[in-house]
């Protein structure tokens, strides 16, 4: 496994397992096989409603904890101080764990400023490692820089070749933030992968087009965890440690129109305020 260090000087493993779309009993399964696997990185957040499944795949895979790097994330009701507080030890508790590797804002919204003191304080107090943001735009992530004592150690936002991030990469270059993928293969866009580019290079390296793109990823930088209920796909995932692209190779596909599939809005859309009871978990 391949490791990058965070601007906290903690350590992050560059490949995971997300767990998005996945039900209990889905996790339950998939996620114990992943990490019998040798799958060490789990990408979770309370708004999947799976963590108590996370919780126990962890505990029945005997996997010890500190060999483990585990993710959840908050969403914006729970981002005023007091319920701040109140979230990350429900989390904890959902988990069953003591401690989170990273804990990040999941939503651009709300009180998220006033939050980010409770995030600090969690730090301090030893319940999660690492901070950081999911789906904030540069001026968003400036209004925390513009608070924290602590500064965010992880940027997640979408990261594919059609959406590479190379401007907002470029904005942050001095803050040595990790930067993680979601949709790292387009949400299985079939599309995405049968460009001819990803064809040519896995024939050269004897590779699906799926390895192509999460060896690209690595040589960009970014930490990934794509989603799979398949095993051979889970191991093939793994599997892209043993070649290397070479730079006109990674310029190819840096070349790939760019276009996101989900544009994050500046306000917060409806959804992002419905129910969130995360302790009706099946
Ligand atoms: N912060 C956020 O707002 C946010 C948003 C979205 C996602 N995420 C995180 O990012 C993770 C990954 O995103 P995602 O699950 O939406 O998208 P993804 O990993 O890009 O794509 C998952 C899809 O790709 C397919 N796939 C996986 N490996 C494959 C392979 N080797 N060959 C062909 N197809 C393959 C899977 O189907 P099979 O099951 O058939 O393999 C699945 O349909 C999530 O699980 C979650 O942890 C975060």
């Amino acid at each position: 496994m391949q490791y990058l260090t965070m601007n906290d000087g903690n350590k992050i493993p560059q490949l995971g397992y997300g767990v998005f779309q996945m039900s209990s009993a889905d996790v339950e399964k998939h996620l114990s096989e992943a990490i019998a696997a040798g799958y060490t990185h789990i990408d979770t957040a309370n708004a999947y409603y799976n963590e108590v499944a996370v919780g126990k795949a962890i505990k029945a895979s005997g996997a010890k904890r500190e060999d483990l790097f585990v993710t959840s994330k908050l969403f914006p009701q729970d981002y005023p101080y007091q319920k701040c507080k109140a979230a990350i030890d429900a989390t904890l508790e959902r988990l069953d764990m003591d401690y989170l590797d990273l804990l990040l804002f999941h939503q651009p919204y709300g009180e998220y400023v006033d939050g980010w003191r409770a995030m600090e304080e969690a730090v301090r107090e030893g319940k999660v490692r690492s901070i950081g943001l999911s789906n904030f735009n540069e001026r968003k992530i400036r209004q925390i820089l513009d608070v924290a004592t602590i500064r965010p150690a992880v940027i997640q936002v979408e990261i594919n070749p059609r959406w590479n991030q190379h401007s907002l990469k470029a904005a942050f270059a001095d803050e040595h933030f990790v930067w993680e993928g979601w949709y790292p293969l387009g949400h299985g866009d079939k599309e995405l992968l049968a460009m001819p580019v990803f064809k040519e290079l896995g024939e050269k390296y004897g590779k699906t087009a799926a390895q192509i793109i999460l060896r690209w990823h690595m040589q960009e930088g970014n930490v990934v965890f794509p989603k799979t209920l398949n095993p051979q796909h889970m191991a093939d995932n793994a599997d892209i440690f043993d070649f290397k692209l070479t730079d006109d190779e990674m310029a190819a596909i840096n070349w790939i129109p760019q276009k996101p599939y989900y544009t994050v809005p500046d306000e917060a859309p409806a959804w992002v305020w419905g129910p969130n009871d995360y302790s009706q978990q099946a």
